[in-house]
């Protein structure tokens, strides 16, 4: 664990203490993620591969045997919440405490005898960024409860608990990768996942090491009416999936497309739902080989043809996304694409070390002659997933 990591620990643990009156039993951190290719492919039970950001929740947690959950945290809300266990029942409650709370009865609701809690969370991962600081959030509190109750429920398990609380408890028809990310990423790797049946490969993904760099450009755009738009287009790829007669667009081959399209006829909408989607799980299997070859640099067209894809078929982009992708483009990064549902949030960039400055600088004046709001620029290395850090 580095020093701030600890640092950030012992802050959260002493102000439970000042919350709770006694010291954590534990604390635990999980981290948001960028995804570096695979995007709206995981409800298609398609393929991802993200990685975990060193940005974290973290939570300070001490078990409890009466059935009170209580929940803290400074960044939103700033009064301990407290609920009943028994109490908690999906789409009851509109406020942050969802999250935590959600992951709590999706846990009982499988079986498991959560008998309540004390929480308190701090987290530095930046909230409607698209950089999955809900995960986080659902996944700290996941594993932290697994370590307390003696659940021995593993990465994948919590990840697919804590998506039900966010599908059922908070009603959002999000797929499985963020919390898996969150849970199961290696630091040094981006997470090869198989959204069908959770298989991963921990790809090594270590850009500063041929002198690369990774750059998160945070638009500050938040992702406003997404989840009604990501509702839809979850909804076409299903009617898409439904004429072809397979079970999710993942079972379309590649080298199929062009027929499956035609039966699509003059379905325009539900044409380029699929094309995008079928396309995407293609460049995840080219970046995958890529990677394992060694030929890093040349992810960086399948990253921009990514772009173009989730903008002019997927229709998820907007105006400062795609200004990301084209300034960084022509100013020299070797690739870009948004990153994340879309709508707003972030876009990342691949560029060599030496052209970071000139890249950002272009970036930024870009958004300034736009009129757009100066974005959040960072360099992004991958990190670890969940872990308990006290
Ligand atoms: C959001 C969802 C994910 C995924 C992406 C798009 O982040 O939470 O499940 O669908 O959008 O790839």
């Amino acid at each position: 664990m580095s020093e701030s990591s600890a640092a950030a620990a012992d802050a959260v643990a002493a102000r439970f203490e000042e919350l709770y009156g006694s010291a954590p039993d534990g604390v635990w951190a999980a981290p948001g993620r960028v995804n570096l290719i695979g995007e709206h492919t995981d409800y298609n039970d398609g393929f991802v591969m993200p990685f975990a950001l060193p940005h974290t929740a973290v939570a300070a947690v001490s078990r409890r045997d009466d059935g009170v959950l209580r929940l803290h945290s400074d960044d939103i809300g700033g009064r301990v919440v407290e609920l009943a266990v028994d109490d908690l029942a999906p789409e009851s409650d509109k406020r942050w405490t969802a999250y935590p709370a959600g992951v709590v009865w999706a846990l009982r609701e499988a079986g498991h005898a959560v008998t309540g809690a004390d929480v308190h969370l701090a987290s530095s991962v930046p909230a409607g960024a698209g950089l999955s600081s809900s995960a986080a959030l659902e996944v700290v509190v996941a594993l932290a409860l697994n370590d307390l109750f003696g659940l021995g429920l593993r990465g994948w398990q919590l990840a697919r608990l804590s998506q039900r609380a966010e599908n059922v408890y908070v009603g959002a028809p999000v797929g499985i990768m963020d919390q898996t990310a969150s849970a199961c990423c290696e630091a040094g790797h981006a997470l090869f996942l198989d959204t069908r049946d959770l298989s991963q490969r921990q790809i090594p993904f270590d850009l500063a090491a041929e002198g690369m760099r990774l750059l998160v450009v945070d638009t500050q755009v938040k992702h406003s009416h997404s989840e009604g738009e990501y509702g839809k287009r979850r909804e076409g790829c299903e009617k898409g999936a439904a004429l072809l007669g397979v079970d999710a667009l993942r079972d379309v081959p590649y080298g199929e497309l062009d027929a499956a399209l035609a039966r699509l006829g003059d379905d325009e909408e539900v044409r380029r739902l699929v094309r995008h989607v079928v396309t995407e799980d293609h460049r995840v299997e080219q970046v995958v080989s890529l990677l394992e070859s060694g030929d890093t640099r040349a992810i960086g067209p399948l990253l921009i043809e990514g772009h173009a894809s989730l903008r002019d078929d997927f229709r998820v982009s907007c105006p400062e996304l795609d200004l990301v992708v084209d300034t960084a483009v022509s100013a020299g990064a070797l690739g870009a694409r948004m990153t994340g549902g879309g709508f707003g949030g972030s876009a990342i960039v691949l560029v060599e070390e030496g052209d970071v400055p000139a890249v950002t600088k272009a970036v930024e004046e870009a958004f300034a002659a736009a009129g757009f709001t100066t974005p959040r620029v960072f360099e992004a290395v991958p990190s670890a997933g969940a872990r308990r850090v006290r």
